[in-house]
């Protein structure tokens, strides 16, 4: 059956949609109940009878758009979620219409080659030997490895399975050993805590790492402590440092940190989920320095790269630790096959997986390298300039010198007065930005990924919280 008739309304639906958020025209965030938006949809009724197609598709995106966060919009500083580019967009559609899940290569071989290209060009980026091209007259050698995998913390746990395959490669078989800890900053995202306890370590093998005031890894620490740790009887599974931060995207010091791991034979993982896509700005890569020292990086494209979501890399900087890394047989999928490709599905927890690396590769095709650069550079300096703004500002205090598009701050006044802000703001829904909790206390936050946003929607941003702050008294 044809379907050329919806494709057309569809993308004619979402780009009349983006153009009026890019124009700030409407909310960035309507929040209706969802047993309204239920029955608006008419959901029930089109699941039981099915049919949808021409003007009933065109009312039903009308609906489905009306209520959808608008990313678009400029007013959009929440969550680190990627503004995407429309080619980008188009990697998804493409892949959703081709269906071809590549993690054998012979259910997709072009997808299959554009991940490996995407991930080449990501080790190229950390300064690690991206892979030879299967079938090439490439040297082997030695060579950094990865896969993309839906999502950071699924990236996270992916990585820390390398480690333990590296560490105590027993693990598989035998379950895990009870000696084995993973050293990481507090600051960092709950997914490395998750994947603790997913790993069966249990939650108490993660250990609070030594940091500074702003909660970054403290490396002149880090070594008496690794130390003390082994005394105890403890055995390192991990070191995690951030690159950068959820809460306020500080950049852990990678060099000191790399180079003492390094020393002490203990294998340091970056969480570069955010913050790595800063690897492409000759600018602001020196953040990175030392990152190539690491064993392993997440790095998540569809944050700082313009990627529609999912897309996230696990690197790795000796490609046959993510290959050891999930030892499983499956008879139908692995074995030895005289094919033209590879095979990455024994690189992952995932057995069909999207072709996650085209959504990535045509960002690039129309961006090239230069314009995510571009991108990074801009959204990082308007951070900075946010930051003295709002610092001149009476009443109002920033958490940290901003060091990527994250910026906190807070005004006088107890943690409830900066929640109750917000939601006034969410209610209103002309900006929408998060809250968080640092040292000890709430802040507002933005993470600032429009490329349209600027300076006036941060001076409107500004009006409507003294606003809101004069009302609530
Ligand atoms: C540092 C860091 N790591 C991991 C994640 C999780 O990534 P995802 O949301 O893609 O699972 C995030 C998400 O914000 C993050 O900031």
């Amino acid at each position: 059956m044809n379907y050329s008739t919806e494709l057309h309304l569809a993308l004619e639906a979402l780009e009349a949609f983006a153009a009026a958020a890019a124009d700030r025209r409407g909310p960035v965030i309507r929040q209706r109940p969802m047993v309204e938006l239920a029955r608006t949809l008419e959901l029930d009724r089109l699941i039981a009878e099915g049919g949808l197609r021409g003007d009933g598709l065109q009312r039903f995106l009308k609906d489905y758009l009306a209520a959808a966060t608008r990313l678009h919009h400029p007013g959009y500083m929440a969550h680190q979620v990627a503004v995407p580019h429309p080619m980008g967009a188009l990697g998804s559609l493409i892949d959703g219409y081709l269906n071809n899940p590549m993690a054998i290569y012979e259910m997709g071989p072009s997808a299959a080659t554009v991940e490996f290209a995407v991930l080449n060009w990501m080790l190229r980026k950390v300064g690690w030997r991206p892979a030879p091209m299967p079938g090439s007259s490439e040297a082997v050698g030695d060579h950094g490895g990865g896969v993309l995998t839906h999502g950071g913390s699924l990236a996270n746990l992916t990585a820390l399975m390398a480690a333990l395959g590296r560490v105590a490669p027993n693990a598989w078989e035998e379950g895990v050993p009870r000696d084995l800890v993973v050293v990481a900053p507090e600051a960092c995202h709950y997914s490395i805590a998750r994947a603790v306890s997913i790993l069966g370590l249990g939650r108490k093998a993660l250990k609070a790492a030594p940091t500074d005031a702003d909660g970054r890894l403290a490396p002149a620490q880090l070594g008496s402590y690794l130390r003390s740790l082994r005394q105890q009887g403890a055995r390192i599974l991990a070191v995690v440092a951030n690159a950068c931060s959820t809460a306020v995207g500080l950049y852990d010091p990678l060099q000191e940190i790399g180079g003492l791991c390094r020393d002490m034979g203990v294998w340091l993982h970056v969480d570069g989920a955010h913050g790595a896509s800063a690897l492409v700005s000759p600018r602001y890569r020196h953040l990175l320095d030392g990152v190539e020292l690491a064993d392993s990086l997440v790095w998540d494209a569809h944050k700082m790269l313009r990627t529609p979501t999912l897309c996230a890399a696990v690197l790795v900087r000796d490609h046959r630790d993510l290959d050891a890394a999930f030892h499983e047989e499956a008879s139908y999928l692995f074995h030895d096959k005289d094919q033209p490709g590879i095979d990455l599905a024994h690189r992952t927890v995932e057995c069909t997986k999207a072709a996650l690396g085209l959504r990535l590769f045509l960002v690039l095709a129309a961006m090239g390298e230069r314009g995510l650069a571009d991108y990074v550079d801009r959204q990082t300096d308007l951070a900075a300039a946010v930051a003295r703004r709002l610092r001149a500002a009476p009443g109002i205090e920033v958490a940290v010198e901003p060091q990527s598009n994250i910026i906190c701050f807070r005004l006088d006044g107890a943690d409830e007065l900066q929640l109750a802000v917000r939601k006034r703001l969410l209610e209103d829904g002309r900006y929408y930005l998060s809250a968080t909790e640092f040292r000890g206390r709430r802040w507002l936050r933005l993470a600032l990924m429009n490329p349209v946003t600027d300076s006036t929607d941060i001076e409107g941003l500004l009006t409507e919280i003294r606003r809101h702050q004069t009302a609530l008294g």
